[in-house]
């Protein structure tokens, strides 16, 4: 098999559990309006609802948004074809985006954007009555999975499986009352603590029993996951939570036919990662250690600042290296690499986090050479546009009858999910290469290998 078929083999097999693929003028058109359910409606979710509506208005360009602002290479290089990805396949158009949320916190997106301090007050001022309008409703929460935080506006039940019907209630009366012909859930709230996988997880009976008898391992974030796939919803997990890749999520996901993906968002330091390490890779130089540091005072950094949130960010993290490196491959370049990760919340920083990371690589006859890398990132003017381009994208998947992980999004994700059994592809290139594929391969455009021998044979 060619690389060619290869790639399409992993599509039609990754797919095997839906229904057929709808491809090129089969796919279902983005008619009617698509509603956007925000879990948390924090500084990421306040950022993009705010930067989409500003977009609208003309106020901005959509920096940073590959479905927005990229071109898309179609047949040779001598065809000179190069759409932009939103004309090439048909995604939503952001007037027909409408939003709802879910936060412990009753403020509306408005004052949640001004206290998040993302966003300058005068910027937010040109769109108040559009963020005024977006109230959240009562969130799942319980403070065992987010110790630092104490919310008051929360939903009250019998057990969790009362929970997850009173979420499938709010996700019928937003559709309803919005007239949305499709729907998109994204898990955007504060990172949950760590935790490892439990018999209660491996199948989907033994799930709901657990919904039922308020089993401990069964976090907020497993019941919104659940209640959206029970209503045929794609969900996205924007935190490192363990979440979607529990045995029985993925069951659900397949029997209802829905696309999932997570985990994660790729912004700041663990995007530069995997841009600089598959370049280091590519050459050959070897590394014997990488030590990251941040500073963030957001609220993401003091939920962060508990060891337990933090146990889940930095298994997320330190993954990232192991996966693009390949130490077992080359164990003279990266066997011993030292790998340390650090988070420490600064509140006068705000989310204008700051991160340091120190490489220590070897070249030629080991020489020792060191790369410093000082990052002064916006987290949120990173993810917002990531969390626009992954919603775009999953509707789409589901228009294409894809189902299941969606793997071709790992572009954007910090631990992107695979088939079971399957490494993930962390460098930032591949996964670039296999998105672009996958949306050739949506439209029946010839896929893109770079080989390029054409061009030196005819002539
Ligand atoms: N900012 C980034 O670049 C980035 C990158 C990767 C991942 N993330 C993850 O995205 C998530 C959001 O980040 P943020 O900076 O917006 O954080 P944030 O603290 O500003 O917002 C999170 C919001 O979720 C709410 N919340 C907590 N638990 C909830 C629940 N069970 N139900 C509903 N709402 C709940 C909080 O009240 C808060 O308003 C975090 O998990 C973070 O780790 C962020």
């Amino acid at each position: 098999m060619t690389p060619t078929h290869l790639y399409i083999y992993w599509i039609k097999i990754s797919n095997k559990k839906g229904e057929k693929m709808l491809r090129g003028n089969e796919i279902k058109p983005a008619e009617g309006k698509l509603g956007v359910m925000l879990v948390g409606l924090g500084a990421v979710s306040t950022t993009f609802v705010a930067g989409v509506q500003a977009i609208k208005k003309g106020i901005s360009e959509p920096f940073g948004s590959v479905t927005q602002m990229s071109t898309i290479r179609l047949g040779k290089r001598t065809e000179n074809r190069t759409p932009l990805i939103k004309d090439f396949v048909p995604l939503a158009n952001l007037e027909d985006l409408e939003f709802m949320a879910w936060d412990i916190f009753e403020y509306d997106a408005y004052e949640s954007a001004l206290k998040a301090g993302v966003l300058e007050k005068e910027l937010l001022d040109k769109i108040e009555p559009e963020l005024r309008s977006l109230k959240p409703q009562k969130a799942v929460f319980n403070n065992n999975y987010v110790k630092k935080l104490h919310g008051t506006y929360v939903k009250t039940g019998i057990n969790k499986m009362d929970l997850a019907q009173q979420l499938m209630d709010d996700i019928k009366r937003f559709q309803e009352i919005n007239n949305c012909s499709r729907l998109v859930m994204a898990w955007a709230a504060s990172t949950e603590v760590y935790l490892e996988s439990d018999p209660v997880h491996n199948t989907l009976e033994s799930f709901e029993q657990g919904l039922r008898d308020n089993h401990p391992a069964i976090a907020p974030s497993m019941i919104y996951a659940y209640a959206a796939l029970q209503m045929g919803v794609p969900f996205l997990n924007g935190a490192p939570n363990l979440n979607l890749e529990i045995p029985a999520l993925r069951k659900l996901a397949e029997e209802k036919k829905v696309p999932v993906a997570g985990k994660d968002f790729k912004t700041g330091q663990t995007l530069m990662k995997t841009i600089i390490a598959p370049g280091l890779k590519a050459r050959m130089l070897g590394i014997h250690g990488w030590f990251s540091t941040n500073i963030l005072g957001n609220r993401d950094g003091e939920v962060l600042d508990d060891p337990e949130s933090f146990k889940t960010k930095e298994v997320s993290k330190l993954s990232v290296l192991e996966t693009i490196l390949e130490p077992e491959k080359y164990p003279q370049l990266y066997k011993n690499l030292y790998h340390k990760v650090r988070i420490n919340y600064y509140p006068p920083r705000g989310d204008n986090k700051e991160s340091w990371d120190n490489i220590d690589i070897f070249g030629w006859l080991g020489y020792p050479m060191q790369i410093k890398i000082n990052f002064l990132c916006r987290d949120s003017i990173l993810a917002a546009p990531v969390l626009l381009d992954l919603i775009l994208f999953i509707d789409l998947a589901q228009r294409c009858n894809m189902s299941g992980v969606q793997e071709w999004l790992s572009f954007f994700w910090k631990s992107p999910m695979t088939a079971p059994g399957l490494y993930p592809e962390n460098d930032l290139f591949i996964q670039q290469m296999k998105m672009k594929n996958t949306l050739r391969y949506m439209m029946k455009e010839d896929l893109i290998t770079h080989l390029g021998l054409e061009y030196y044979n005819e002539m």
